[in-house]
């Protein structure tokens, strides 16, 4: 077997995503191994996740910086000092910027509340439930320079049930999210990817 794959994740919140990786991780077979967790906060349980498993953690907080472009600066050379093949951000709520996108565009996951392109943003599951669709889900995709844009790697559907709160519904989309994410990630890790325009392109076919 091959190296496992470093990846950096980056959170902001609860970290059930994060947990599933660090899960799937445990098995060499996956072919990962999470180098470091970064967060745009503290005191979240995305990092405490992180701690008891081991793994290093660091903390970038935008209010100390002078400007959004110095945070972005320093949130692309932290991860870079980790020298990761693949960043995740699993529920980081803040935005690549140009300057992290510089190192590690193309290379750079994110997964989103919702099937692209509808409902982008920071409010999927309660964009999805206010325009009263039926179906919503997940969407896993490579982070561009846009808000949730990116090439998509990966989306999973969800139905929307009558008498769900933003809560529920986004309780079910995520238990599907996290399987989708391992599967992915995993699968991008152990055999690689490129990009064609609007393509993500794996080197195994899905199944017929
Ligand atoms: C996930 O549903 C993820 O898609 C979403 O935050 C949740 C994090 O859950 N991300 C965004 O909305 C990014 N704009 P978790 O902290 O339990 O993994």
């Amino acid at each position: 077997m091959t190296d496992a794959t470093p990846i950096v994740v980056l959170v902001s919140g609860s970290g059930t995503n994060l947990q599933a990786l660090i899960d799937a991780s445990a098995d060499p077979a996956f072919g990962v191994r999470i180098v470091a967790v970064g967060a745009d906060r503290g005191g979240i349980e995305g990092l405490a996740r992180a701690r008891r498993a081991g793994i290093d953690t660091f903390e970038l907080h935008l209010r100390d910086f002078a400007s959004r472009e110095d945070w972005d600066a320093a949130l692309a050379e932290r991860v870079g000092s980790y020298a990761p093949e693949l960043v995740v951000l699993a529920g980081f709520m803040k935005l690549a910027g140009p300057c992290f996108l510089a190192r590690f565009g193309g290379r750079t996951l994110n997964t989103h509340p919702a099937l692209s392109p509808s409902f982008p943003g920071m409010h999927g599951p309660r964009d999805a439930l206010d325009y009263g669709v039926k179906i919503t889900g997940a969407t896993l995709f490579v982070v561009d320079e846009g808000v949730d844009t990116g090439p998509i790697v990966a989306q999973t559907a969800v139905p929307v049930h009558d008498g769900d709160t933003v809560d529920t519904l986004h309780e079910r989309i995520k238990s599907s999210e996290r399987g989708m994410l391992v599967d992915w990630v995993g699968r991008l890790a152990r055999d690689g990817f490129s990009i064609d325009g609007r393509r993500v392109v794996t080197p195994r076919k899905d199944p017929a």
